[in-house]
């Protein structure tokens, strides 16, 4: 045991209680972060006098040391200490010796623990960002690609209208894209400092708190000491954003699993990303999309965790907070894993066109562009949509499609019926005269495919 506080106390602390309330078995992931703001904060504490600039250089050349040597494994981060802060601070002493004990002049550990957890979050936050980026770009060389590639759409997971490959995958970078400006602001709302306000009520040092947000890379200190320590609002912001992330991730691995189905067969997921059976040899299983979509538990999971946490804490900083770490991390962890995975899978999946257009075409899917062509014919598109209601129970019952049927047979159930109709129900032109922005005619297409590319190359 080896504590920062020991005082005011007459008695060792008890075993159990010691392990139960230390942090470094999870904090310690936090080093870097650690070791980064006792730096901003040494170097302001020098530029404002209250330590020499002779401690000043000690305490940050000493630091740097701590943190060369925990990178190269020299040094071992030790579980007898009770967190990431007090290993550093008692490495430090060890080092200089008495200049190390000024170190925490002005500062506790409720907002060292702040700051520690910010700017780890914020570098998250940048990280999931970038593989976001990733693979959008990914999913907008498939739509670039596939502008002509026909596909089923579904509502209900019944067939319903025509598509193409680049609008469903199209449906998804919008999502991402979302997920993106999530992060972009998650971090502008995150990015000031809180460092300065002490256990809860400043210090009566005369500390530089715009400094050391300069020197730390936010857009200023944090205005209000008590709320410095005791928010953990960024996180929670972020968390919901992960676990948007992987509601999105687990939509789209659920189509690639139906896709991937014996029944579908319109993807086939590269081996690389396929598992197979210990006892059916024919196997080959889409465990990584079904992974990513379990995974999206516990990424829930840390979110509640963390809210339910913080639900009743008074003002301002209490031990409840440290529970803001374990789940949180597991969370991103995960995401990341999750993104880097599923945009390795996406990469290297190849689609059975043929098996997607031949899908289109039975099933109906041109229903719709069926009675659209009797409303051009004059008739109102109530009784149009009865007339080919009717038309498809006739195909079924002869298991056949609509685009099969002879003239003369169409023309039994309506004489608006003309030889213009093939071409009028035909896949393609269903496909290409839905011309709206937004919709998958491939001249709507190309306007969003170079708008994204725009934005991705922003
Ligand atoms: N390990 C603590 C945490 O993660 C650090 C802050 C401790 N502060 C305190 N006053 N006990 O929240």
């Amino acid at each position: 045991m080896a504590q920062l506080w020991g005082g005011r106390f007459t008695k060792e602390t008890d075993a159990q209680v010691y392990a139960f309330n230390a942090s470094i078995g999870f904090d310690q992931r936090l080093y870097r972060q650690d070791i980064k703001g006792s730096i901003a904060h040494a170097t302001m504490l020098g530029k404002q006098g209250i330590v020499t600039e002779a401690e000043e250089a000690a305490i940050v050349q000493g630091l740097k040391g701590i943190l060369a040597d925990v990178e190269s494994g020299k040094l071992v981060i030790d579980s007898k200490y009770e967190d990431i802060h007090s290993f550093v601070e008692a490495n430090l002493i060890d080092r200089i010796g008495d200049a190390g004990k000024k170190l925490h002049t002005g500062r506790s550990r409720n907002d060292q623990v702040a700051l520690d957890m910010r700017l780890y979050t914020r570098d998250q936050v940048e990280e999931v960002d970038t593989l976001l980026k990733e693979l959008l770009q990914v999913i907008l060389q498939t739509m670039e690609e596939n502008t002509e590639t026909y596909m089923p759409g579904f509502t209900h997971l019944q067939k319903a209208q025509p598509i193409t490959l680049a609008h469903h995958y199209g449906a998804y970078f919008e999502m991402f894209k979302r997920d993106r400006l999530r992060m972009k602001d998650i971090y502008a709302r995150m990015n000031y400092c809180p460092l300065g306000a002490g256990a809860l009520a400043g210090t009566t040092y005369p500390l530089d708190r715009e400094m050391t947000a300069e020197l730390l890379g936010f857009a200023g200190p944090t205005l209000n000491s008590m709320d410095s320590v005791s928010d953990r609002d960024y996180l929670i912001e972020f968390l919901s954003a992960l676990s948007t992330i992987m509601m999105h991730l687990s939509r789209f691995c659920e189509e690639i699993i139906i896709w991937n189905s014996n029944e579908y067969q319109f993807v086939e997921i590269d081996d690389a990303f396929s598992t197979g059976s210990s006892i059916m040899p024919q196997k080959k299983n889409p465990d990584i999309a079904e992974l990513v979509r379990g995974k999206t538990g516990r990424v829930y999971g840390a979110l509640m965790s963390l809210l339910t946490t913080m639900k009743g804490i008074p003002l301002a900083y209490n031990k409840d907070m440290q529970e803001d770490k374990e789940m949180a991390f597991d969370a991103m962890d995960t995401v990341k894993d999750c993104l880097v995975l599923f945009t390795g899978m996406l990469a290297t999946m190849k689609f059975r066109k043929e098996r997607m257009a031949a899908s289109a075409m039975n099933g109906f899917t041109n229903a719709t562009d069926a009675a659209d062509y009797l409303v051009g014919k004059g008739v109102p598109f109530r009784d149009a949509h009865g007339i080919i209601g009717r038309l498809v129970l006739y195909c079924i019952e002869k298991n056949t499609s609509i685009d099969a049927l002879s003239l003369e047979e169409l023309q039994t159930i309506s004489d608006k019926f003309g030889e213009d109709i093939y071409d009028a129900v035909s896949l393609k032109t269903c496909v290409e005269k839905r011309l709206t922005i937004g919709a998958p005619g491939p001249e709507a297409m190309k306007k969003v495919i170079a708008a994204n590319k725009a934005y991705l190359e922003q």
